[in-house]
């Protein structure tokens, strides 16, 4: 992770025009981010008087459209981002001595940083600041509120992180480039989930339709020396990122098996399975990159039904790989029988989501068809025409 050398502005000094641009100001989303300066407040005379402020920062949820599991293994996998879909974060000046308090709405939870430093978010927070040599700790009220489902396949972790991270920032007139945003996550998500491949924290953190490579092999990182293509984004811990171009529009819907189920779980199983069958699971592994390559060139035609078939072809081999279940496989197999163009579990597997392919006539029906079979929830997502910038 680059370091860069931070100095702590003083509560009282930055300004609204002042301060330094955030990520999502840069990528236009300053409607969701306010930094603002209010009136002193009056407190106790042996009090400093010091501006309140306060910010607010939100990050995408995610889908992984092709390619889980096997991307763990240095295979390609393409994520998207669910714009609609959002984790948020608020920040606010606390009384002085209180330290840094969290509260965590959709938890019912509240803690202060202070009491439970091992804590994901609490330690997220305490590396944020020491990234921005900032010590001791600041009083600060932390809210966290999301909508999007817990351990569902759908990031809900990664972008909780990021919004805190994003608020942070903002809160203490920083910038942070989102390679920056998604290293800091990364490494959170690493201290508590063993070995992500970093594809969550990546796509929230660029919110881009991204082409992601773990480790890439000796022709991408020719690729990656070589490359003019100021599209090819370089992460700290270096995998492959590569913004992709959707020719043509299209419509997923997401079924939630209303499953909870933790990444680890199912990624530690396949690791198992890996491991007493290595040879069986690198050439399922294969072939589960052969379509994801396949799938990106298919995005960048607009070819929607070849990406329908490719979706379901990567359901069979995630079958095989052994991380679907009862309650996924009968989404995937109501939703074909239904009339859409593809189906696949979305995400670790053996609980949380689906997705499925439909068009303007099938989406009515699928979606019924996914209710009947016991979706417990079912929203749509429209995926853009995207082009990476040039
Ligand atoms: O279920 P999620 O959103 O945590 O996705 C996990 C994706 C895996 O490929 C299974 C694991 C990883 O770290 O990439």
């Amino acid at each position: 992770m680059p370091r860069y050398n931070r100095s702590l502005r003083l509560r009282s000094e930055p300004t609204r025009q002042g301060m330094a641009r955030t990520s999502d100001e840069e990528n236009g989303r300053s409607e969701d981010q306010e930094l603002d300066e209010q009136p002193l407040r009056t407190r106790s005379p042996a009090r400093p008087l010091v501006p309140s402020r306060h910010a607010s920062a939100s990050a995408v949820a995610k889908l992984i459209l092709c390619g889980e599991h096997a991307v763990v293994y240095g295979r390609p996998a393409i994520a998207l981002p669910l714009t609609g879909i959002r984790a948020r974060a608020d920040i606010a000046d606390d009384q002085i001595g209180n330290g840094i308090v969290v509260h965590a709405r959709d938890l019912r939870r509240h803690w202060r940083v202070a009491n439970d430093p091992h804590g994901p978010i609490s330690q997220l927070i305490t590396s944020v600041l020491s990234y921005f040599h900032i010590t001791p700790a600041p009083d600060l009220r932390i809210t966290i509120s999301s909508t999007i489902p817990i351990a569902s396949g759908m990031g809900s972790g990664a972008a909780v992180a990021t919004a805190v991270v994003r608020v942070l920032a903002a809160y203490l007139g920083q910038q942070l480039a989102p390679a920056e945003i998604s290293a800091l996550v990364y490494a959170s998500e690493q201290r508590f989930h063993g070995t992500p491949s970093g594809i969550d924290n990546t796509v929230i953190a660029y919110e881009q339709p991204i082409w992601f490579v773990r480790e890439p092999r000796t022709e991408n990182q020719e690729l990656r020396a070589e490359s003019s293509d100021s599209s090819v984004v370089l992460h700290p811990s270096s995998p492959l990122i590569v913004p992709i171009a959707i020719a043509t529009p299209f419509t997923l819907l997401i079924g939630d098996t209303g499953i909870r189920s933790a990444t680890r779980l199912p990624v530690g199983a396949v690791r198992q399975r890996w491991q007493a069958e290595t040879e069986r699971f690198e050439a399922l592994f294969d072939q589960v990159g052969a379509i994801v390559a396949r799938a990106r060139e298919v995005l960048e035609h607009g070819d929607i039904p070849a990406l329908g078939l490719l979706l379901s072809h990567n359901h069979h081999l995630l079958q095989q790989i052994g991380v679907s279940s009862r309650e996924l496989d009968a989404l995937v197999g109501a939703a074909l029988t239904a009339g859409a163009l593809g189906a696949k579990l979305s995400g670790a597997g053996r609980g949380g989501v689906m997705l499925t392919l439909v068009t303007p006539d099938t989406r009515a029906r699928v979606a019924a068809a996914l209710e009947l079979a016991g979706a417990k929830r079912v929203s749509a997502t429209v995926v853009n025409v995207f082009r990476p910038a040039p």
